[in-house]
């Protein structure tokens, strides 16, 4: 029986993989803003600090995986909280939570992404994506709070992907698998949120998903699992588009 933190577990992705988890007898420690084991609000470095030291201490300091699926749409009012929320909530469970899994059992994390998080080049070289890399929430938030809420979605993304793959050499070293899973439009509430706001709605509707549909968080969940297990063994450092073929129609060249 292995013991799984998720970050995000009340709704949607994250409470698919503890339905899923829970139903193979894995021990779960959800962490969200409510309905969890850990409530804790991740858009804040207090809240953060009380969500490390509160699953480090139902975890006893010996943790088998992490799932971080705790994240804001573009839609949401606040950019500067999705911007919060999305990295900084994600890159500080990562590092404040890595001494726990180095100490269990054959462990693995998966980060959730974005298949839009490279829909552009550019968004590589956006201040508000170098700002988040270079872990200053202060400047991040400033720069956020001038940019639209998609852009600030898109740059959470890129830069969380991004803090994934450089975090490949020393997860290694740590013993810790890490990977990110980069989902397509998914049948959650953050997609309710979207398609219900003006403006927002429409452009995902026209986002084009060769198998012509949109997924359930359970399709999502599945890919998660497969990561952090014994299949996946050397799986690492990797970004897995689970997107019914967007990524690839929108950019066939590269990958
Ligand atoms: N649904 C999609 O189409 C889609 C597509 C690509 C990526 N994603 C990503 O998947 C992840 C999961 O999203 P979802 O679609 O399942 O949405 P969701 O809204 O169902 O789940 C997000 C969870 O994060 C929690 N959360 C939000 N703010 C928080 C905070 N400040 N502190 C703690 N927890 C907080 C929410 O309470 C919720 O349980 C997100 O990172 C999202 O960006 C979703």
């Amino acid at each position: 029986m292995a013991l799984t933190a998720i970050s995000g577990s009340a709704t949607g992705i994250g409470n698919a993989v503890r339905e899923r988890l829970q139903a193979q007898g894995d021990e779960v420690i959800g962490i969200d803003l409510r309905d969890a084991e850990v409530i804790a609000d991740l858009g804040s470095p207090a809240g953060r600090t009380r969500a490390v030291e509160e699953t480090r201490a139902r975890c006893g300091g010996r943790l088998d995986r992490l799932v971080l699926c705790a994240g804001l749409g573009g839609h949401v009012e606040d950019p500067a909280l999705v911007a919060s929320v999305n990295y900084f909530g994600a890159v500080a469970l990562l590092d404040g939570l890595l001494p726990d899994l180095r100490a269990g059992d054959a462990p693995a994390a998966v980060v959730i992404c974005s298949n839009s998080a490279q829909l552009t080049p550019e968004i590589a070289d956006w201040p508000l994506t170098v700002a988040l890399l270079g872990d200053d929430e202060e400047k991040a938030r400033a720069v956020a709070a001038e940019t639209s809420g998609q852009a600030v979605y898109i740059a959470s993304k890129n830069a969380v992907g991004r803090a994934v793959r450089r975090r490949a050499a020393l997860w290694a070293e740590a013993g810790v698998r890490l990977n990110a899973v980069a989902p397509g439009t998914t049948r959650t509430p953050l997609l309710e949120g979207g398609l219900s706001t003006p403006g927002v709605g429409d452009a995902i509707r026209a986002f084009p998903v060769p198998l012509g549909r949109w997924a359930e968080p359970a399709e999502i969940a599945g890919v998660i699992v497969f990561l952090l297990g014994p299949d996946a063994a050397f799986v690492h450092g990797s970004v897995w588009y689970v997107d019914g073929g967007s990524d690839a129609v929108t950019r066939p060249e590269l990958f």
